[in-house]
């Protein structure tokens, strides 16, 4: 090969590249981003592109011009040359590629390092999951909620842990994901620099009710945050106060947020908490005429009596351990208020 073809293989190797790569950044491939790390995170994988176009474009024009030139004459029934090797060759793709593998291993490395580094007034977050439902709690401000709510700017992080099975924490605006393992305690960062609602998405198929393993993200101002743990606060200290529940409404109320709390709300349709899944029995339809102790043992043992239609062990079995008999009791209570008085079977 003369000198003049390989300049020329360059070039076409060049100008490749830069077209796959101007084709290929025009697609918004992660959509929204929504925190500093996305931002990040976007410029890895733009840099990723570009780098895979230039491989591409390699092999592209090196197929191309082989077959350009071994081709065989027309007419030409014999045999090609036997060949045993080429060191030169091999050695030029053996090393270009660990060459191009190590740059990229390096830049991500830089990028994860960037990504991971705790900020010293950064907000902590437990985040609680089970089939199939999410619970946050601020150990700081002592605030428990369904919802994830953060404020804008400012560094959190979330320390996970799984009740059941493994899942994994994903808002795709923020990019970042991370699984949670029963038995051990994951860490992920985020600092969100879009105020708005958001998803939070279980990203790990977790059993029937996966895709519907989702929580509500709020982003919004320091002031605004606090003001919503000041709400929180007001809320759960009502709740707490005098001890045993007396008033029926509130009793109710503490019935109806286990109700989407523990996640019931993803699997059966109730009409009074709103829900329509159908992954368990419709509680419309299931519950009228059932005492008090039969809905309890429904409760914690979910597969010692199916409803038509419904097979074993869909139901987490572990409402038993994860609730004390207080909440058993409010729940069960607001299954009965809320079911009362529909058509009986
Ligand atoms: Cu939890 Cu999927």
């Amino acid at each position: 090969m003369t000198r003049a073809t390989y300049l020329r293989m360059l070039a076409a190797m060049i100008v490749l590249t830069v077209v796959i790569s101007v084709v290929m950044l025009q697609f918004d491939w992660n959509g929204t981003a929504g925190s500093t790390e996305a931002d990040e995170i976007d410029t890895l994988t733009d840099v990723m592109i570009v780098v895979s176009s230039f491989v591409y474009s390699i092999v592209l024009v090196m197929l191309g011009y082989s077959i350009w030139r071994f081709r065989a004459k027309p007419g030409d029934e014999s045999d090609g040359d036997a060949v045993h090797g080429n060191t030169r060759l091999e050695i030029a793709w053996t090393l270009i590629p660990t060459v191009i593998v190590l740059v990229a291993a390096a830049y991500s490395w830089v990028i994860l390092d960037r990504i991971e580094a705790r900020e010293p007034d950064r907000l902590n977050v437990n985040v609680t999951a089970q089939q199939f439902a999410w619970q946050f709690e601020y150990p700081e401000q002592g605030v428990t909620s369904t919802e994830l709510h953060v404020p804008v700017d400012r560094q959190t992080e979330f320390s996970m842990q799984a009740i059941d099975v493994i899942h994994s924490f994903w808002v795709p605006e923020w990019r970042v994901k991370k699984d949670l393992v029963p038995g051990q305690t994951t860490h992920v960062t985020a600092t969100p620099n879009l105020e708005g609602s958001f998803a939070l998405v279980c990203t790990e198929l977790c059993g029937i009710g996966h895709s519907t393993m989702r929580a509500p993200v709020v982003v919004e101002s320091q002031e605004d945050f606090d003001a919503w743990v000041a709400d929180q606060e007001k809320d759960e200290a009502s709740e707490a106060g005098g001890g045993a529940v007396e008033d029926p409404a509130e009793e109710a109320d503490a019935g109806e947020a286990l109700f989407a709390e523990q996640g019931c709300s993803g699997c059966h349709t109730l009409s009074a908490a709103g829900s329509t899944a159908d992954i368990g029995p419709a509680l419309d339809e299931v519950l009228p005429g059932q005492s008090p102790a039969d809905i309890e043992t429904s409760i914690i043992d979910p597969d010692s009596e199916l409803s038509e239609g419904f097979g074993q062990a869909i139901m987490p079995d572990n409402f038993g351990d994860s609730l004390d008999e207080e909440q058993l009791q409010s729940l069960v209570d607001y299954l009965v208020a809320s079911t009362e008085g529909q058509g009986a079977k």
